[in-house]
């Protein structure tokens, strides 16, 4: 029996957080050993909106430089850049063709970013769940790990998959989204009911993943609570809940085990073990990552292997596609 293909991806357009981290890497490292896995580094989604051009080449081997010191292992999983691939955009293309408008009218992702936009909306960021079909459509994949925030776009690539192999022969897989709920969505340490967000201006309301033990301090002091003096995860709680969930992702440690130690504890004395719990997280990551990026060699050629390895499996559903079509 072959192994599930799992593909999933970042998009460096931002400062990686620990929502990414809870939401997606850690599952990603978790199953490592039972799946077929493709890790990808999205740049092409980065650009449905502005980027300042050397910030996003630097950020973009910045991701793929976390991935390793997160622990993917690149022995037993791909990684790569997106744009090395050209079979993305073109496959994202002929998916745009089959797409209705009224499908991507529909995504909530696209609503919220579009409001944030400060300057011209592009097409580009109206299509962007086109491209994420087409990265995951290429591999054949069967299984998609990520935060909750996009399970509708794997919704969508489910639908377009659909519609693709009722019209034209059974081409792709069906893939799905596996998202555990426990950290599927952290959300801001100053906004509880905003997700955590590369994108979000205000810089207190994430802990990113390079984060010095000094900064991360200061953010968990500052991050709002609730009112009441439980330590107690609960709807009506949602900041606490929020951080008892990255405590124990953080830790490993149970939620239930969390709040009976911190029973009749302050808020301070919590945020003050937690910080604790995420700078110890954090400080073999931010080790590991440091040796990566001064060994660019090294990191180039994981890059390199990831897409050389890829490309001819992209290569063959995107024949498939364009035998099916007519194309050529
Ligand atoms: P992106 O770059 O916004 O986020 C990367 C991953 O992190 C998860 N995530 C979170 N999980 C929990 N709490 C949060 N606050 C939080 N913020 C982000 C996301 O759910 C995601 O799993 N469109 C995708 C990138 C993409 C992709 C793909 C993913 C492009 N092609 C193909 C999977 C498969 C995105 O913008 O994720």
């Amino acid at each position: 029996m072959s192994k599930p293909v799992v593909f999933s991806g970042i998009a460096p357009s931002g400062n990686l957080h620990i929502g990414n981290y809870i939401g997606a890497i850690r599952h990603w490292v978790k199953y490592q050993d039972e799946k077929d896995n493709i890790f990808c580094v999205v740049d092409l989604h980065a650009v449905t909106v502005p980027q300042d051009p050397r910030v996003l080449k630097d950020k973009t081997r910045e991701v793929a430089a976390l991935y390793l010191a997160c622990g993917i292992d690149p022995q037993k999983s791909r990684v790569f850049i997106q744009s090395h691939n050209p079979d993305h955009a073109q496959l994202a293309w002929i998916l745009d063709c089959v797409t209705p408008m009224g499908w991507m009218q529909r995504m909530t992702q696209y609503k919220d970013k579009s409001v944030k936009q400060k300057e011209v909306i592009t097409v580009g960021l109206f299509n962007y769940p086109v491209l994420m079909a087409a990265d995951i459509l290429l591999y054949q994949t069967n299984e998609v790990p990520v935060g909750d925030d996009q399970k509708q776009h794997v919704e969508i690539t489910r639908d377009i998959a659909q519609r693709f192999n009722s019209k034209y022969g059974e081409v792709f897989t069906l893939p799905e989204a596996m998202i555990d709920m426990s950290g599927a969505r952290i959300v801001s340490l100053q906004d509880p009911s905003a997700k955590m967000s590369k994108s979000d201006p205000d810089k207190k309301g994430s802990v990113y993943l390079l984060d010095d033990p000094e900064t991360v301090g200061q953010k968990v002091r500052e991050a709002v609570t609730d009112s009441g003096q439980e330590i107690q995860t609960h709807e009506e709680k949602p900041a606490i809940s929020n951080l008892l969930s990255i405590f124990s992702a953080l830790s490993g440690k149970e939620i239930n085990s969390i709040e009976e130690e911190y029973q009749g504890s302050s808020y301070q004395k919590f945020k003050q073990d937690l910080s604790e719990v995420v700078v110890e997280f954090l400080k073999p990551i931010q080790r590991r990552y440091r040796e990566i990026r001064e060994d660019s060699t090294y990191l180039d050629n994981v890059l390199q292997q990831g897409s050389d390895s890829l490309k001819s499996v992209s290569n063959k559903t995107l024949r498939a596609v364009q035998e099916a079509l007519g194309l050529g």
